[in-house]
Formats: structure tokens, C-alpha cells, sequence
């Protein structure tokens, strides 16, 4: 893969990547290998974290697959034994596992009083397992696997962790409340962990992209006939730059926060790489 710059203090770094299945994360493992770090792949769809990792080596980078629920403690510490062999300790983690679920998103952006006799899901409708279900995976999903790989991290220099937030942890978006908040938690947990682990110099970071369209927002962001949908259109007026963004336009970000280098005093923040996003009130 082409990259914006190389990070060589990754050489040789064995870095975890939940969630690496998955659009943005595949292409983080890609561009870390790229930079000559090992990198596990761990999925909850293996078969997804097989076929990037296969790609990876076919590349000549080390990459290596392994099937993890990021809620699973036992799970999680069963890897990394496996990692620790294969690969060796982590140095860099990557919470990338996340997303919504359509138990825990309304219809409608605005609640009216006749939605309620209506064949929609509305606000009150909103399913509490599948509000759980999303806080669990966004925010637990970062937690647990930080609680599993922190530990090789102690007593080494150029450890790093990085979470993935989201727009709506500034501001939530209509529809998506729990994955809002769940969001707004990571964005919290980044800055609560940057401070936790700051003595024992370990750098904790998150990026929060703007609109990327992906397979997981597929469904709200494209009508049935692959025409934008509404809520596109809502995006792309609020976007200054007009478009959304390309997976590879976070690369930059990613080698950028995990160098120690170039960012080795940065703890604690949120990286937003949004086209303006968040800086646009809209007038
Ligand atoms: N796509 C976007 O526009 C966008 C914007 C902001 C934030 N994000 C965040 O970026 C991250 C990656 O998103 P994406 O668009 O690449 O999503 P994706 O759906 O393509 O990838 C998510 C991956 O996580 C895996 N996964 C889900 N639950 C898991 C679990 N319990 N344990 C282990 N793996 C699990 C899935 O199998 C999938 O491979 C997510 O945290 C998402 O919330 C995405």
C-alpha cells in the first residue's frame, strides 16, 4: 500500500488490531506492516482477519490471524499467549472492534406524536439488550482488550495505544443514541487512560473519523438502489470539504499518534479527520 510517510520506529513492533477484519482496521494492519511491525489480526469473523492477513504476507509483511471476541477475557488472554509466541510482547494496540446495531437506532431523526401508531422504531422502541449490546462492544470492546495487552507494554519505551472514536462523540448524530454514547465513552476512556498510564510512559490516543462509507453504514448512507440517501446528502452539506472520506485518508493520523517521534507528547486526545466536520456549526 502507498503510504503518506514511513513511521520506521515501527520496525519490528508487534502490534494487536482489534477488529482488523474489518474496512478501516484491515487497512491499518496494511499500513503498519507496511512500515515492518508484526501484526496480529484479531476478528471475530477469522475468516476476515485471515484473508487481510494473507494479503499482508503475500505483500512480504508479517501479519498472523486470530479469531478474538474483544469481550472475552479468556479468549483475549488466550491469544495473546499465542501472540506472545508467534510474534512476541505488544507494543502497540489497536481498539478498533466497534460499530451500531439497528436494535439501538430510530427511524426517524425527530419524534412526533403519531409515529407512535406507526410501523417504525422510535425512540421508544430502542431495545435495552441492543442499546447493552453497543455500549459493551464500542466501549468494553476497548477496555478489556487494553486490560489483556497493557501488561507488555510495562517497562518498554514507544508503547502505544490507540482507540477509534467517532464524530458523535462531540456531538450525537440523530438515530444512533447508543452508539453515540458508547463513542463519547471511548473518547472519555481515551483521556482517562492517557492519564492512568502516563507514569509508566505508555502514549493513549484516539482518531475520530469523519464519514467514511463503509459495509457497517452502508445501510444509512445508500437507498436500496445504491442512489445517496437523505441522510447522505445531510452529511455531505455538513462536510466543508463535500465528500466523504477515503479509508487511506487516516493512515496519516494513525502513523502520525504512533510515533513517538513525531507525537511523543501526546497523550490523551481525540484526533478528529473529518473534512471539517466538527468544526462546522452549519451557518
Ligand atoms: N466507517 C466509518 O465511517 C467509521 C466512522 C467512525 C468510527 N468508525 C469506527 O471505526 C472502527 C472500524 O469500523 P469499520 O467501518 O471498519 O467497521 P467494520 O464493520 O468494517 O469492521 C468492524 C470489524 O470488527 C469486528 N468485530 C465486531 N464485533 C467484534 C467483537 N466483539 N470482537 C472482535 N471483533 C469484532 C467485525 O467482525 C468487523 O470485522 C469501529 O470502531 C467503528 O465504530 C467507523
Amino acid at each position: 500500500m502507498e503510504l503518506p510517510f514511513q513511521n520506521e520506529e515501527l520496525k519490528g513492533k508487534v502490534a494487536v488490531v482489534t477488529g482488523a477484519g474489518g474496512v478501516l482496521c484491515s487497512m491499518f494492519s496494511k499500513a503498519l506492516a507496511a512500515c515492518g511491525a508484526r501484526v496480529a489480526l484479531l476478528d471475530r469473523n477469522l475468516a476476515a482477519a485471515e484473508a487481510q492477513a494473507k494479503e499482508i504476507a503475500a505483500q512480504g509483511g508479517t501479519a498472523r490471524a486470530y479469531y478474538a471476541d474483544v469481550l472475552d477475557r479468556n479468549v483475549l488472554e488466550k491469544v495473546r499467549q499465542s501472540i506472545l509466541e508467534d510474534l512476541g510482547p505488544c507494543d502497540i494496540l489497536i481498539n478498533g472492534a466497534g460499530g451500531n446495531n439497528p436494535r439501538a437506532t430510530t427511524t426517524n431523526d425527530y419524534f412526533r406524536q403519531g409515529d407512535l401508531e406507526k410501523d417504525i422504531h422510535t425512540f421508544f422502541d430502542l431495545d435495552t439488550a441492543g442499546v447493552e449490546f453497543v455500549f459493551n462492544l464500542n466501549f468494553l470492546g476497548a477496555l478489556v482488550p487494553t486490560q489483556v495487552f497493557a501488561p507488555d507494554m510495562m517497562g518498554k519505551s514507544g508503547c502505544s495505544i490507540l482507540n477509534i472514536s467517532s464524530m458523535n462523540a462531540f456531538t450525537p448524530l440523530t438515530r444512533i443514541p447508543a452508539y453515540s454514547g458508547a463513542k463519547a465513552a471511548v473518547s472519555n476512556f481515551t483521556q482517562w487512560l492517557a492519564v492512568h498510564f502516563s507514569r509508566e510512559h505508555i502514549r493513549v490516543n484516539a482518531i475520530a473519523p469523519g464519514f467514511f462509507a463503509t459495509a457497517q453504514n452502508q445501510a444509512l448512507l445508500f437507498n436500496p438502489d445504491g442512489t445517496p440517501s437523505e441522510r447522505t446528502e445531510k452529511i455531505l452539506s455538513a462536510t466543508p470539504m463535500e465528500r466523504f472520506g477515503k479509508p487511506e485518508e487516516l493512515v496519516g493520523a494513525l502513523l502520525f499518534l504512533l510515533s513517538e517521534k513525531a507525537a511523543g507528547f501526546i497523550t490523551g486526545v481525540v484526533l478528529p479527520v473529518d473534512g471539517g466536520f466538527s468544526a462546522y456549526s452549519g451557518v
